[in-house]
């Protein structure tokens, strides 16, 4: 069996798309007039914006969806050239769309430079007579004024705690599996409100059992117990730099951690350590240099290392 659940559970219907009742209400009702505007989706990831995208043509359209429904990717393709061509070929080619127009959903169309979007801007005016936009963003933030004000700004949010939970028990049940309470707790916390994430954590750690606890997860998320880390930042914090090291080590090579995932739990576990605000400030913004440093490719263990160190030497600032 080596289907994808985050493909398999993905709901077909609006009224199954979970936890955006506003959202999809909305879409609902553009379905019934049969007519919809240019809308732009802004929200985190695994939150449903490409779901109720498809969910939407699928109820517009009928059987014949795929056929009115053309998806591109704004980060994939070589610039706003291609997309204007891609764009064109498509709205071109007339098809016996029975609504009269068709749908170009274009992931991530926060990526595009504003001089693409400006672009982007001029191609959505110049085929709207036969194509609507559906632009999918995180933030709504980067995406420039006119193309903003010409659609409907649908705000997806987080899915709650609760909404998570929820949702992973569905997939069990789907699935037959039993997920013990500090599993689900831990999926719950680690999943952040992303179902994307969740669904894909639920299958990884389903992998070898149909029983999941607490261990199969941490384990398929690949992260240290959050103790582990604690310990390491009080140790750093006292100074001990040589047992600090050999933590760390410990979580890179024998747990097999990431950097990345290592910077991203020393955040957390920052917020549970007893300490002044002042300082707590000043690890983070170590933190987050740290994590810049990091993402733009600087060595792993180094940086590491250096924010550990610098963890013990705050004191004295
Ligand atoms: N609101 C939701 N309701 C149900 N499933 C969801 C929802 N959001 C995400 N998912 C799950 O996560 C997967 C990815 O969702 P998607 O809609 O592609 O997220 P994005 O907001 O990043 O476009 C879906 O296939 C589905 O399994
Ligand atoms: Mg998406």
């Amino acid at each position: 069996m080596n289907t994808i659940w985050t493909e398999k559970y993905r709901p077909e219907r609006l009224d199954d798309v979970y936890g955006q009742e506003k959202i999809t209400e909305r879409l609902k009702a553009y379905v019934e007039q049969g007519n919809i505007p240019h809308l732009l989706f802004a929200g985190p990831a695994g939150t449903g914006k490409t779901t109720s995208a498809i969910a939407m043509s699928k109820e517009l359209y009928g059987e014949q969806w795929s056929g009115s429904f053309f998806e591109l990717n704004a980060s994939d393709e070589r610039g706003i050239d291609v997309i204007r061509n891609k764009i064109k070929e498509y709205a071109r080619t007339s098809t016996l769309s029975k609504r009269g127009f068709k749908i170009i959903f274009m992931d991530e169309a926060d990526s595009l430079t504003s001089e693409a979007q400006a672009a982007l801007r001029r191609t959505m005016e110049k085929y709207s007579g036969n194509c609507r936009f559906i632009l999918s963003c995180n933030y709504s933030s980067k995406i420039i004024d006119p193309i903003q004000s010409r659609c409907a700004v649908f705000r997806f949010r987080h899915i709650s705690n609760d909404g998570v939970e929820n949702w992973l028990n569905h997939i069990a049940e789907g699935e037959g599996l039993t997920i013990s309470k500090d599993a689900l707790n831990l999926l719950v916390r680690i999943s952040e409100g992303d179902l994307r994430r969740a669904t894909n954590l639920l299958q990884i750690s389903a992998a070898t059992t149909r029983d999941i606890h607490e261990e199969n997860v941490r384990h398929s998320a690949n992260i240290a117990k959050p103790g582990d880390i604690e310990i390491m930042i009080k140790t750093a914090i006292e100074g001990d730099f040589m047992q600090v090291r050999n933590q760390l080590y410990e979580l890179l090579i024998d747990q097999g951690l990431s950097g990345n995932d290592i910077v991203r739990q020393i955040h957390k576990a920052i917020y549970n350590i007893p300490m002044d605000n002042e300082r707590r400030m000043r690890l983070v913004d170590m933190i987050g240099e740290a994590e810049f440093r990091m993402v733009q490719g600087a060595n792993e263990r180094i940086q590491l290392e250096a924010l550990l160190a610098h963890f013990g030497s705050d004191m004295y600032r």
